[in-house]
């Protein structure tokens, strides 16, 4: 099996956010996409060691922040390297509580999506959560949404061991 033929797979760069009470927290995901319009739902899998994990079991409802091109390295990596059992990624970071209650990233965001989870799905290491889409906003028009490829190949970044796409060879 040729594991680089899964780098032909595209995707997009995204804030997974969520909350457990008061408490909130969010992290990097690719694995994000639209299952149907009707009702409008999306997926995403989230590693079962993952606070965001904790906090979506929980709460039953995520928020997906839709990063643009010009996102800096640094911002990736406090959501996507570090996990926030260690320290609040939300220090400096500007957002908002959305319709569901749900924290919502605004910064680096060209829109968000505020979702319900409808079911999940045991995946082995990860989850995937199914959710309803209860609200969606388009906060920039003037920038594009970063892409995976761009994450990998222009900005040279890597993927941790809990992403889902994360093979070995990148240590
Ligand atoms: C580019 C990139 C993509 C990632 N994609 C995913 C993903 O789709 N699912 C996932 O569970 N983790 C993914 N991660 C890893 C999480 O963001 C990372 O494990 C994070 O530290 C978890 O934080 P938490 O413990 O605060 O929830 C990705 C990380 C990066 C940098």
């Amino acid at each position: 099996m040729n594991v680089e033929t899964l780098y032909k797979i595209s995707y997009g760069i995204y804030i997974i956010s969520s909350n457990k009470g008061e408490m909130i927290n969010g992290q990097v995901a690719n694995t994000v996409f639209q299952i149907t319009s009707d009702p409008a739902t999306m997926a995403v899998s989230i590693n079962k060691k993952n606070l965001t994990h904790d906090y979506i079991s929980s709460s039953k409802a995520f928020a997906v922040s839709i990063l643009n091109i010009d996102t800096p390295l640094n911002f990736i990596g406090q959501f996507g390297f570090k996990s926030g059992r260690e320290i609040n990624k939300f220090d400096g970071v500007k957002y908002k509580k959305g319709i569901i209650a749900v924290p919502v990233v605004l910064d680096n965001s060209v829109g968000y999506l505020e979702c319900q989870v409808a079911d999940q799905i045991d995946c082995a290491t990860h989850t995937v959560f199914i959710g309803l889409i209860k609200d969606a906003v388009t906060l920039d028009s003037k920038i594009e949404p970063m892409t995976y490829a761009y994450y990998h190949f222009i900005k040279k970044g890597i993927s941790p061991e809990n992403a889902p796409t994360y093979i070995k060879k990148e240590k």
